[in-house]
């Protein structure tokens, strides 16, 4: 007989896990400074956060997990702060890489990461590939994205296209669809996010997944980032499985 804590697959109220989890992982900083600490100590205890969630996620059978790394606009700070985000981020793939792997986990990069600095670029690369041929989750690390930017390149990429194809402006106009503009972006292929999670307490995008966020459920959480655990992640997703998608429906 089944016990009364198995999931009733067929029982469509039962909890669902979100497909494609996004999560906007801030408060970094301000979890540091209450501790008399430096920001980059806030960084350091933020990968370790990252480290046990990605593996959560992956056991809990998510498909898709996009993490907001590094934007576009945090070049704006000190120097240090970033060299020492980005040492972090080495770190981690070089500690990671391997249960990553063993997991079958794919890491994928959204973002200008040609632009990041050459350590950082260069294991980006090599986990990229050392984990290509994986079809378990995929881990999007979102490094130097920013969302206007990555809208704006996929304009560039289809009109460049359309040139070389020779399009009228008339076809070039034609041939613009939701879909095509979508194969553009750099989550071509992936769904868009069920949910995005953003720690830390504040309550906007910061120019995150503007594209993909069209039917995201949105949770704020105050907790910040390096305290966000597995009790936390599932409370977020109790949330999401309590909020009523219409998608413009009844
Ligand atoms: C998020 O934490 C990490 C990055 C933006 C890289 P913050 O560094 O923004 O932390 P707060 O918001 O200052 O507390
Ligand atoms: C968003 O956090 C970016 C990341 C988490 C990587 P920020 O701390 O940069 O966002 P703002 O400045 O509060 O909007
Ligand atoms: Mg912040």
């Amino acid at each position: 007989m089944a016990n009364n804590t198995d999931v009733n697959i067929n029982d469509e109220n039962a909890p669902q896990v979100p497909k494609h989890i996004a999560i906007i992982m801030d408060g970094n900083g301000r979890w540091a400074r209450r501790r008399g600490m430096p920001r980059v100590a806030g960084h350091n205890a933020g990968m370790k956060a990252l480290k046990e969630i990605v593996r959560i996620c992956s056991d809990m059978g998510v498909k898709y997990l996009t993490v907001y790394a590094f934007s576009t606009e945090n070049w704006k700070r000190p120097q240090d702060e970033v060299t020492g985000i980005f040492k972090i981020m080495v770190y981690y793939i070089q500690k990671e890489l391997r249960e990553l792997a063993e997991k079958n986990v794919r890491i994928r990069v959204l973002g200008n990461w040609d632009a990041i600095p050459e350590e950082a670029e260069k294991s980006m690369e090599h986990a990229l590939a050392e984990t290509e041929k994986n079809d378990g989750m995929v881990f999007n690390i979102a490094l130097n994205y920013g969302g206007r930017t990555e809208i704006t390149d996929a304009f560039r990429k289809i009109a460049a296209e359309a040139a070389a194809e020779g399009k009228s402006p008339e076809e070039f106009a034609d041939s613009i669809t939701e879909e095509l503009i979508g194969s553009a972006m750099t989550t071509a292929g992936m769904p868009d996010p069920d949910m995005i999670i953003r720690t830390g307490g504040e309550m906007r995008l910061s120019n995150f997944l503007l594209w993909q966020c069209a039917y995201s459920e949105f949770i704020y959480t105050d907790v910040f980032w390096p305290d966000f655990d597995e009790k936390e992640l599932k409370r977020c997703i109790e949330e999401f499985n309590s909020r009523h998608r219409r998608y413009g429906g009844l």
